[in-house]
């Protein structure tokens, strides 16, 4: 799929010998969501931090909407326009739910965060526009006003995964990767969440990269899901076509909720 806005070819990790990501074949289209599943330890969060350049393949190649993503350091890859979230809540605990979201723009403007030490009257205006679009993505994701101005660690965990969504949002990505984004959320919120997904595809034009344990979930809201297995992919399709492929069940079987795993 040499039309991709995400390619990822022959990639190999490995730790101290360890093989993580072996030969790795991976695309993602522009306007898609895709899921990539598989079981614990399978290298899918290893797979996220290649893309955003946290770590470094032994071997491969990925590319981004033109770029050759991994001659670039993390904050170049954000600045391509990649963003993600992380499977366990990363806010900055001293900053408000505002201050976070903002963060996340600074990253793309170019007075940055000397504009917030400076304040000069230009910057001031930049500054006003900043916090105008960030409120925006807040809103987008279901936050409120009243919660702007919390320290953002102190929400209820359902909106700081929220408010980590939104901060992802205020880098205005083309791609937004979201590591098991649905874990610790109950049914109702895990409802929200769908919706969420298909708004941030339908309404913003982001193509999204999930990676899910909930397979029910990865069932109502990919086009199409990829299955990683001891780093090597083992299976690419739809939901139907994924559910009944012996090498898929297979791979979950030994897990200790495999049952819930394959629950599509
Ligand atoms: N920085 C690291 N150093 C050493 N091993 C790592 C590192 N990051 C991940 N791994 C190993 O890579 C494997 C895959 O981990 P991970 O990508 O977190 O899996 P998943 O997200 O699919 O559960 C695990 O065996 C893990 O211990
Ligand atoms: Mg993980």
């Amino acid at each position: 799929m040499s039309g991709a806005l995400l390619n990822l070819s022959g990639v190999s990790l490995a730790f101290a010998g360890n093989t993580v990501l072996q030969n790795v074949d991976f695309q993602v289209a522009e306007g898609a969501v895709v899921s990539l599943i598989g079981p614990n330890g399978a290298g899918k969060t290893s797979l996220f931090n290649c893309i955003t350049g946290f770590y470094k393949p032994q071997s491969g190649a990925i590319t981004f909407d033109g770029h050759e993503l991994l001659k670039l350091r993390p904050h170049r890859v954000t600045a391509s326009g990649i963003a993600r979230t992380f499977q366990n809540v990363r806010l900055f605990r001293e900053m408000t739910v505002m201050q976070n979201v903002m963060s996340g723009m600074h990253s793309r403007t170019r007075s940055g965060a000397i504009a917030a030490i400076l304040r000069l009257p230009s910057q001031r205006a930049e500054e006003a526009a900043i916090r105008d679009y960030c409120e925006g993505c807040l809103r987008f994701v279901g936050v409120g006003p009243e919660e702007y101005d919390r320290i953002a660690t102190t929400l209820a965990y359902g909106h700081q995964r929220r408010v980590e969504i939104a901060r992802a949002l205020a880098t205005q990505p083309k791609l937004l990767l979201l590591d098991e984004p649905a874990a610790g959320l109950n049914a109702g919120e895990k409802q929200d969440l769908i919706a969420l997904i298909r708004r941030i595809r339908d309404e913003r034009g982001i193509s999204v990269l999930l990676i899910e344990h909930d397979t029910g979930l990865v069932m109502q809201v990919s086009e199409r899901i990829s299955v990683l297995d001891h780093g090597a992919m083992i299976a690419e399709g739809t939901a139907k076509q994924i559910q009944s492929n012996p090498k898929v069940i297979e791979a979950y079987l030994g897990q200790e909720d495999a049952e819930a795993e394959l629950d599509f």
